[in-house]
C-alpha cells in the first residue's frame, strides 16, 4: 500500500522526459513533459566517479552527449563542459547534463511526481541508493507527490526499502520470468514495471491478482495504449506524452 496521502501515480508518465521531442534526462525534457500536460515524469540516475548522483540514462557518455567514455569513470565537474542537446537538436545545444538536485528541484517547483529509476553501475547498488536516497530525502518537500524509486537491481530497491520506506518501489523485470514474485516480494515492491513488448493480458492479470500494480515501458503507439489500459495496465511511460494524455481517462 501507498504511504496515506500518497496518490497513485499518473497514467501517463512521460519517459526520460518528454523525450520524443527534447533530449532525454534534461532539465528541457522534464519542462517540456509539463508544458505537455504530463503531471509524471520517468528519469535514470547515476553516479559520477566522485559519487554524485546525476541523471543520466546510458553507461557511456557518447550517445547523448558531446563526451566519451563511461560515466562512472567521469567527476561531476566534468559534467560540465558536456553538451547533452546537440545531439537530439541544435536547437537544444547548451543543454547539460543535470544533477540529481536540479532535476528535483525543478519538479517539486512544477508540482509533478516522479519515478526515479536507480541505474547503478555493477558493484556500486548499495551507494548508488543510499547517496542518491539521501539527496531525494533532502530536497523532496513531504508534501509533495510521491516518488517511487524503481530499478532493475534488487540490491538497490533492497537499499531503498531499508533507507527510504516512505516511498513505493518498482520492480523492473523487462519480462516477467518466473522468479518476479520472489523478487518483488523480497524488496516489498508496490508495482511491476514491465517491457511492454514483453507483456501479455494474461502476465497483467497475474500481477494484478499478486496485488501489485503493473506499469510498462515504453510505449509511444496510442493504440497500444489503449489495449495496455483495457488488461488493465496501471500507467504507461512513453516517450510522447502529447499522444497519450487525452486517451488516458481520469
Ligand atoms: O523505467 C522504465 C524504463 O525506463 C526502463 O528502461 O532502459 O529506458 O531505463 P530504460
Ligand atoms: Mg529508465
Amino acid at each position: 500500500t501507498l504511504p496515506p496521502g500518497f496518490s497513485a501515480p499518473a497514467r501517463v508518465i512521460a519517459h526520460r522526459g518528454a523525450s520524443g521531442s527534447a533530449p532525454e534526462n534534461t532539465l528541457s525534457a522534464f519542462r517540456l513533459a509539463h508544458e505537455l500536460g504530463a503531471r509524471w515524469v520517468e528519469f535514470d540516475v547515476r553516479l559520477t566517479t566522485d559519487g554524485r548522483p546525476v541523471v543520466f540514462h546510458d553507461d557511456h557518455l557518447d550517445r547523448t552527449t558531446d563526451g566519451g567514455g563511461p560515466l562512472a569513470e567521469t567527476p561531476l565537474s566534468a559534467l560540465g563542459d558536456l553538451d547533452a542537446g546537440q545531439w537530439f537538436d541544435p536547437a537544444f545545444a547548451g543543454e547539460l547534463v543535470p544533477t540529481l538536485e536540479e532535476v528535483l528541484d525543478l519538479l517539486s517547483d512544477m508540482g509533478m511526481g516522479a519515478n526515479i529509476e536507480l541505474k547503478p553501475h555493477p558493484g556500486h547498488e548499495r551507494e548508488t541508493a543510499e547517496i542518491s536516497l539521501s539527496v531525494a530525502r533532502e530536497l523532496w518537500p513531504p508534501e509533495a507527490p510521491p516518488l517511487l524509486i524503481s530499478s532493475f537491481s534488487d540490491s538497490a530497491l533492497a537499499v531503498a526499502r531499508d533507507v527510504a520506506p516512505q516511498w513505493p518501489r518498482g520492480l523492473v523485470v523487462g519480462a516477467l520470468a518466473d522468479d518476479w514474485r520472489d523478487r518483488a516480494a523480497q524488496v516489498a515492491a508496490w508495482s511491476i514495471h514491465c517491457d511492454a513488448e514483453l507483456l501479455n493480458a494474461r502476465g497483467v492479470a497475474e500481477v494484478l491478482d499478486a496485488g501489485y500494480r503493473v506499469m510498462v515501458y515504453t510505449v509511444n503507439d496510442p493504440g497500444r495504449a489503449v489495449n495496455l489500459w483495457d488488461w488493465g495496465v496501471d500507467s504507461i511511460i512513453t516517450d510522447r506524452p502529447e499522444a497519450l494524455l487525452s486517451l488516458a481517462g481520469s
